[in-house]
């Protein structure tokens, strides 16, 4: 089926409405919230017949199933998502002069996963291009992570590269790997351009820092004369707000004359009006009111090969059960929390605590109901260790999402009245339960008194 991207698009926010249940969880909520019961009866039963090497053959969508008798209504999902995923496989190699040799790709791609190989063929290829058209040979990859790109920039294109990278063991483990790669090249006689030493620099490229700062660092990087040496800047998925200070060190610094960021993960991507973070999705996404929720993006960041080998392969079959027993942890979590509190001297101190009712079950009613019923359950283990809310010290709010603060605040009032303990509040990644708010608590067995600080 040869449709067009929008189709595609269009198609896959359709499956993603109708399957959220299963596609908007981490693999550990299909074992705390039971997935599991949510599928069709007819897929359970032959899902659980399945030999895992037949779930991995289902789900490996390049080739036809083989094996296994499955639903139709499964095939057919499987059938559409089949015509409108993009696949990693569809590199479309430009030759020209510099493409690196056969025998060196080759040997590179060892080392290489294979969700990065497409990207990173890209963007080296963009960078080749922009370089021939700058002549600008010198580049500095930002947030380099293992160096992957770089080593392809350096010793498959002839570029010679710095790199900036915030965490020290990444920044010296791309070394090692420079040298180790260099090394079996060398062993094996394949041919390759790196000639210059790669300078990994240990650095955090900060939202204030100013673009005279970052020139300093890359001139004496490269050991260059700062009037006339000209640089080109990558970034492969610069986290956070990294890709836009890129942009921003590019716009201003007259000696960076190209720049090539593909963009962040799918966990910045944002949809709202006035971005002050992260990146839009386009605007075909925007009209079409297609969104994401956060774990959406996250899963989306995921490579299903990964699954389907480690399924494959019996050995890392069982790196998967990772996920199961994550799942466990987080179910005994939850199980003991609503009682939980440790006493030390006069102090006690409360596990955070859900709105959960005596079935173990979120009350429903969104994050205002949640909380009072967490506070609720606070105050029963609070009296349990012979304290009170009077005597609370310090409480911890997590929220689901910050803009519930007020709502939180408003029930809050119900419970500490005067004398208010010392408090504060998160936005947090994601809660037990998907719930709304979580609530932590230390309080004295004995009398508090407050203190007002004349900052
Ligand atoms: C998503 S990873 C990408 C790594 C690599 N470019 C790749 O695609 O495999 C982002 C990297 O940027 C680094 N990083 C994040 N913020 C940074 C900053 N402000 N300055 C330098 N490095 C940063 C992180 O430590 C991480 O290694």
């Amino acid at each position: 089926m040869n449709l067009s991207v929008k189709s595609r698009v269009k198609i896959s926010y359709s499956l993603y409405q109708n399957y959220i249940d299963i596609i908007e969880s981490y693999v550990s909520d299909y074992y705390v919230e039971n997935h599991w019961n949510k599928l069709p009866e007819s897929w359970q039963s032959s899902l659980r017949s399945a030999s895992m090497e037949q779930i991995a053959e289902l789900l490996d969508l390049k080739r036809p199933v083989t094996k296994g008798v499955f639903p139709l209504s499964l095939l057919c999902l499987r059938n559409i998502i089949s015509s409108i995923v993009i696949s990693r496989d569809s590199i479309v190699v430009d030759s020209h002069d510099a493409h690196p040799d056969q025998s060196f790709l080759k040997y590179f791609w060892k080392n290489v996963k294979l969700k990065k190989r497409h990207e990173i063929e890209k963007m080296a290829q963009i960078c080749y291009d922009a370089a021939s058209k700058t002549n600008c040979f010198h580049i500095v990859d930002i947030g380099s992570g293992l160096g992957h790109l770089s080593r392809m920039l350096a010793y498959g294109y002839g570029f010679k590269v710095c790199t900036f990278e915030a965490n020290p063991i990444l920044s010296s483990l791309a070394r090692e790997m420079d040298i180790q790669f260099e090394n079996q090249l060398e062993s094996k006689s394949i041919p390759h351009k790196g000639r210059f030493e790669t300078k990994h620099i240990n650095k955090i490229i900060d939202s204030d820092m100013h673009w005279t700062s970052f020139l300093n660092i890359v001139t004496k990087a490269f050991d260059e004369n700062r009037d006339y040496f000209k640089f080109g800047i990558v970034g492969l998925h610069p986290c956070g707000n990294l890709g836009s200070k890129l942009l921003e060190l590019y716009n201003n610094c007259p000696n960076a004359v190209f720049i090539n960021i593909a963009s962040c993960c799918y966990m910045k991507l944002t949809l709202v009006e006035e971005i002050t973070a992260g990146f839009p999705l386009s605007n075909y996404c925007k009209e079409n009111g297609i969104r994401l929720g956060y774990l959406g993006c996250e899963i989306a960041c995921h490579a299903i090969e990964n699954y389907v080998e480690k399924l494959k392969r019996q050995e890392d079959y069982c790196k998967l059960k990772i996920h199961a027993y994550r799942a466990r942890l987080e179910e005994i979590l939850v199980s003991v929390d609503a009682s939980q509190a440790v006493v030390v001297d006069n102090l006690v101190f409360l596990s955070g605590v859900l709105g959960m009712d005596t079935n173990m079950k979120l009350v429903e009613g969104g994050t205002a109901a949640e909380a009072r019923q967490a506070l609720k359950n606070i105050g029963h283990i609070l009296e349990a260790a012979g304290s009170s809310y009077k005597n609370v010290i310090k409480n911890t709010v997590m929220l689901n999402d910050i803009k519930d603060f007020a709502a939180v605040n408003e029930v809050y009032k119900e419970f500490f009245k005067k004398d208010f303990p010392a408090r504060s509040c998160y936005q947090v990644g994601k809660l037990p339960l998907e719930a709304n708010v979580e609530i932590e608590v230390i309080a004295i067995v004995g009398n508090a008194r407050t203190v007002e600080s004349k900052l």
